[in-house]
C-alpha cells in the first residue's frame, strides 16, 4: 500500500482515504471520471467556498456543478436534504452521476445522505475541509440529518469511493473550529491510543500549522478505519463501532437542549468527554485524578470543560433517551476503563447520570 493512503478495509466497498498528494489524486479522479462520460456535481456551503475560491476548479470542477447551501448544523435539515434531492433531480442526473461533499461534518453529513437516497444510491466522495471531518465524520459511511427531536435521527450507512485529506485546507479554519475537531483528536486518544494522548498533552496544544499535525489526523483515520472495517454498522454487542461515540451521548444531548448552533459539535464533545471520564470514576473505572488530567489536556486545546450556562436536567434526560446506542430502553454509555482504553457500559442508573449532569 502506498504511503500516501490508508484503506478502510470493507471487501468490494473497501476504498481509500488519501493523505499526501490528495489535490492531485482528487484531480485525476475528476479525470477519469469524465473520460468516462459521468455528471459530477459538488455540495458544499457559502463560508468553504468563499475560504477556498480556487480549491475545487484547480481540481477540474466547473462552477456550474456545485451546489452551495448556508453554513451551519441548521443545513443538515430534512429541507436541505429535499432542496439537494430536488437540485440532482433538476439537472437530470442519472445513477451514474458522482456526487462530491467539500466541506465540514454537516456537508459530508448531508451529501452523504442525499447520495445514499438519491435513486436509492449513487457514488459520492468527501473532501473534507474541517479537522473534526477529516478525522471522523468523512470515513465510514455515517450518513444522515437532524429532526428537531434530535441529531442525525434520520440517515444511513452508505460509504464514500474515496475520501481526501488535505490538512493544507486547515490553514483557513477559524481557531474556534480548530479547536472544535481537536476535540474529536483528544477522543481517539483516550478511547484508543495513551500515547497521542500523550503526544498531545506534552505538545500543549497543537495548531493549525503544525508539523505534526498530518501525522497526529493519520492517526485518528487508522484507528477510525479499523474500527469501521471490524463493526461497519455498530452491531457489536460489546464495544465496537459505538466506542467512537465516547463523549457524543452527553455531547448530543447537550447539542439538542441548548439549541443547534449555541455549541459547535466538537465544543460539545469536549464537555461530553469530561463527562464520560467523571461517569468512568463513579463506577469505579478510574482514578479521581484521571479526571484532572483530562480536564487539563481538553482546556489546553481551548475547549470548554464545562457547560456556558445551565442546562435542565430533565430535558438533558429525555434527549438521552433517543440515543441511537440505548439498548432495550436502557441506556448505554461509553466509558473509560483507562485513559486510552473505552468500553460500553450498559447499567448506568438514570440516578448516576442526573448527579453527572448536575455538576456539568
Ligand atoms: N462518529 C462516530 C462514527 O462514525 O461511528
Amino acid at each position: 500500500m502506498s504511503t500516501e493512503t490508508l484503506q478502510v478495509e470493507l471487501a468490494e466497498r473497501s476504498y481509500p482515504i488519501q493523505f499526501s498528494g490528495s489535490h492531485a489524486a482528487l484531480k485525476a479522479e475528476v479525470q477519469r471520471l469524465r473520460q468516462a462520460g459521468r455528471k459530477l456535481r459538488v455540495i458544499s456551503d457559502a463560508r468553504v467556498l468563499d475560504a477556498q475560491p480556487d480549491y475545487l476548479a484547480q481540481a477540474g470542477f466547473r462552477d456550474s456543478e456545485i451546489l452551495s447551501h448556508p453554513p451551519g448544523e441548521k443545513t443538515k435539515s430534512i429541507e436541505i436534504f429535499s432542496q439537494s434531492l430536488s437540485y440532482l433531480a433538476g439537472q437530470a442526473c442519472g445513477r451514474d452521476c458522482a456526487l462530491f461533499a467539500f466541506g465540514g461534518g454537516v456537508i459530508g453529513d448531508l451529501a452523504g445522505y442525499v447520495a445514499a437516497s438519491y435513486l436509492r444510491g449513487i457514488d459520492y466522495y468527501q473532501i473534507p475541509t474541517t479537522l473534526l471531518s477529516m478525522v471522523d465524520s468523512s470515513v465510514g459511511g455515517k450518513t444522515g440529518i437532524n429532526l428537531p427531536e434530535g441529531k442525525n435521527l434520520v440517515g444511513a450507512f452508505w460509504q464514500p469511493r474515496a475520501v481526501y485529506i488535505d490538512t493544507n485546507l486547515l490553514q483557513t479554519l477559524s481557531a474556534r473550529e480548530f479547536a472544535a475537531g481537536m476535540a474529536e483528536v483528544i477522543k481517539y486518544g483516550l478511547l484508543a491510543d495513551a500515547q497521542l494522548l500523550a503526544d498531545l498533552e506534552a505538545s500543549g496544544g497543537l495548531g493549525a500549522d503544525a508539523p505534526e499535525l498530518p501525522e497526529v489526523v493519520r492517526r485518528c483515520c487508522a484507528i477510525k478505519a479499523q474500527v469501521v472495517s471490524d463493526d461497519e454498522k455498530e452491531t457489536a454487542q460489546t464495544g465496537g463501532r459505538a466506542l467512537l461515540n465516547l463523549g457524543h451521548t452527553f455531547a448530543h444531548a447537550i447539542e439538542n437542549v441548548a439549541g443547534y448552533g449555541t455549541y459547535l459539535h466538537g465544543e460539545a464533545v469536549a464537555i461530553g468527554l469530561v463527562l464520560a471520564t467523571r461517569l468512568s470514576v463513579e463506577l469505579g473505572q478510574l482514578r479521581t485524578a484521571e479526571i484532572e488530567r483530562v480536564e487539563n489536556i481538553i482546556a489546553a486545546y481551548r475547549l470548554p470543560i464545562r457547560l456556558k450556562e445551565s442546562l435542565r436536567g430533565e430535558d438533558l434526560m429525555l434527549a438521552m433517551q433517543r440515543d441511537k446506542k440505548n439498548r432495550a430502553g436502557k441506556m448505554r454509555f461509553v466509558t473509560l476503563q483507562a485513559l486510552g482504553q473505552a468500553t460500553t457500559s450498559d447499567g448506568v442508573t438514570p440516578q448516576l447520570v442526573e448527579e453527572i449532569w448536575a455538576n456539568a
